[in-house]
Parts: structure tokens; sequence; C-alpha cells
């Protein structure tokens, strides 16, 4: 027998879908919404849902689609908060913290591992967001890699290999023969559990050849390509990650126009990670504005790692990129939720429309705009994951 609910009484219904709703946003007010069997089976106007079918009240709060998080480093032990306060006392923030992190996630038990990993998660579920990928990167070892894909499969369904996140201390003095290492024992290691292939091409990390090597052996083995880039100078990594297909290319704190007319014309997502850019002081926030103007796919993402970005929270996001990048409500909110989705090349999640799977938020607003009207705020009342409460508040009547 199928398990059918529906949620009443919504102020302004969110579906990202424009052929069912107002604007890209595809609004619907005062709407309602059924779930069957963890999947959406009705949307619509209130007053036009089926009345055999139980109903909740939500008393005039608005739901919105799950975010979707393209981009995190969950997987990891250690504590880096002295770090973040001398960078906040005037210490440049580079990517030799990675090393710090290491250290404490080579140490680390898979226990501890999974219970640090799952804590995150839950931060994300009382924060709206019901998809996350989780990239590895910590272990920069053949054993602790696997572990590391191994542990967040269980966490994921989108797992990045991130091997190439740096040079590992013990290859500091060949560079190539830690990039053998990636492409060899530890991709064969790390593959059969992860999806996605990604590398850190930037200063400190690794240059925009090493990167298509690391790249190319991924796909070659059948792992779909993403990059970080861009974040710490402007790099040359653009056209070779639009030539291998990325389907992310995240961060882009420094880019020139000819990359982002690069980018608007690509399959490439553009990631905008502004926590990063937040918790390190960047001297400027990538031209968000700019790539939408262009024509460019946004993601956004709160990027959560122990270094240069801990926080797991989305609205700070979609605040962030409203004030420092000047993308519209609406534009910072599809970014959060759509823009994730086509980031992970999903097109189950990030909308509202019938068949999608039934991932959804209900704020305690009369309207998402209030994600950025009201920063800081814990606007969510109650989050579902494939129909399923994943956290309440305990707020609903
Ligand atoms: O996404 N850019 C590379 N990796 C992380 C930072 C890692 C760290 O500092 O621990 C990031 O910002
Ligand atoms: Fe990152």
């Amino acid at each position: 027998m199928s398990n059918s609910f529906t949620l009443t009484n919504i102020s302004e219904m969110v579906t990202n879908n424009s052929a069912i709703g107002e604007g890209d946003l595809g609004v619907i007010t005062n709407a309602a919404i059924t779930v069957t069997d963890g999947i959406v089976s009705w949307v619509g106007p209130a007053n036009n849902a089926d009345s055999s079918v139980a109903k909740t009240d939500v008393g005039g709060r608005s739901l919105i689609p799950g975010f979707v998080d393209s981009h995190s480093h969950l997987m990891f032990a250690g504590d880096r908060s002295a770090e973040f306060a001398a960078r906040m006392a005037g210490v440049a923030y580079s990517a030799g913290g990675i090393k710090v992190t290491t250290e404490a996630t080579r140490n680390a038990s898979d226990d501890q591992l999974r219970s640090i990993a799952q804590g995150l998660i839950k931060e994300m579920h009382e924060s709206g967001t019901t998809t996350v990928e989780i990239k590895s990167g910590y272990g920069l070892d053949v054993a602790t890699e696997e572990r590391i894909v191994r542990i967040a499969a269980e966490l994921t369904d989108e797992v990045t290999f991130l091997g190439a996140h740096v040079v590992a201390q013990e290859f500091a003095n060949d560079a190539e023969a830690y990039v053998d290492l990636v492409v060899g024992e530890m991709l064969d290691a790390c593959a059969p559990h992860s999806s996605w292939i990604d590398v850190f091409c930037d200063r400190g990390a690794f240059t925009s050849a090493q990167s298509r090597r690391i790249l190319e052996a991924g796909i070659a083995k059948q792992l779909k390509p993403r990059i970080h880039l861009n974040q710490l100078e402007q790099g040359d990594g653009i056209a070779m990650a639009i030539e291998l297909d990325c389907a992310g290319a995240d961060h882009l704190t420094y880019l020139t126009d000819e990359d982002i007319n690069a980018l608007a014309a690509s399959n490439t997502v553009a990631g905008l990670v502004p926590g990063a850019d937040f918790s390190t002081r960047a001297p400027q926030y990538p031209r968000g504005r700019d790539l939408l103007d262009a024509g460019a796919v946004v993601a956004l993402s709160p990027d959560c790692n122990p270094g240069s970005s801990f926080t797991t929270n989305m609205p700070l996001m979609i605040a962030l990129a409203v004030r420092e990048m000047h993308l519209t409500v609406d534009e910072a909110l599809f970014a959060a939720t759509m823009g994730g989705a086509i980031s992970l090349r999903r097109d189950d999640v990030g909308h509202l429309s019938i068949g999608a799977k039934a991932d959804f938020a209900l704020l305690n607003a009369p309207s998402y705009i209030h994600l950025a009207y009201r920063p800081g705020v814990p606007l969510v009342s109650t989050t579902w994951k494939d129909g399923n409460v994943i956290f309440t508040k305990g707020d609903l009547a």
C-alpha cells in the first residue's frame, strides 16, 4: 500500500519549476504538496489538494526544496581554531594548513571520522540541506584516503576522491612522485568507493598540468571530474576544467572576463563558496553577479572544512551571496538548490516538481526572502528527505 501525506497552508512554496509557479523559482502561494512513497506526487494551490490524503497544516510557513550542497570536506579530525584566530589577527591563509588536519585525520579511528562527519551532516539537516557531496583529501596516503572514501560512501551517494588536495608531507620535495601515487595506487584503492575525482589547482597545491593528469586518470577509471581552482590566485586552469567537462569548477575568487565567458558557454557550473572568502578574509568575493549576467550556472556551497570555512550553513551562504556578490535573493536560493543539483548532475533533487525526491525544508517565515533578510537566524522548522522528517524543532502544531 502506498504511503501519502499532504502539507497544506504553505504561504509560499518554491518549486524551482517555472512551468508550475511564478518566476524562475516557480513560486506557488497558498500552496500544498503531496508526497507518495518519498516522491513529490502533487503540488498546487491548497484548495485543489486531494481531500482523501491526510493533511498537516503548516500554519502559513514557506517551503523550499532541500539545499543541495555540492562541495564539502567532512572527513577529518582535529581542530584549527587557533589558525583561524591567528588569521583574524593578520596571518595569511595558505593551503599548507591542510597538512595539520592530515596528521589528526591519519591518527583518527574509523568510528571517530564517521561520527565527526555524522555530526556535521546533522547540522546540515538543521539548516535545510538534504543532499551533500563529501570529499576526501585529509588522508593523503593510500590507507587513509581509502578509509575516508569508504566511510563517506556510507553517508552519501556523492563521494569525491580528492587525494590531490595538497602534496603529502612525505613528498614535499617531489610533487611529481606524489602525483604518481595519486593516479596509481591511491586511485585504484579509492575509485571503487567514489563517483567523482577532484583536484586543488592553485598556489601551494597543484599546477594545471598536474591537475589535468590527475583528472584524466580519474576519468579513465569512470570517475566524473570536478575541480577547486582560483581560490588563492588567478590561475590558468579554467579552460582545462571546461575541456575535461568538469561538472563543477569551485571557488573562483579570481576570474578574468575571459574565464567568465568561457564558463558561461560551458556545461561547467561555477561553484561559489563565499564562506571560504569570508573566513579567510579574502581580498574580494567571486564575481557572482558577472557570472550570472554572462549566463553561467552558479552553485552555492558552504565548503565545510576545518581550515578555510568551518560552517555547514547554506542560509548564511545565501545571505553572503546577496550582500557581497550582488545576487538577487531568488538567484541565491536557486544557486543553493538547483545550482547544486546541476553541479552534481542530478535531476531528482533541487526542485519540487512531480516525480522529484520529497526533499524539502519548512521555514519559520512567511517568505523564503527571510533566508537573506534574517542573516544568522536558524529559520528551519522541519526538514524532510525522501518524505521522512530528518530534523524538526517540534514547532508544527
Ligand atoms: O575548499 N581549497 C582547498 N581546500 C579547502 C581548504 C582546506 C583547508 O584549509 O583545510 C577549501 O577551501
Ligand atoms: Fe573545498
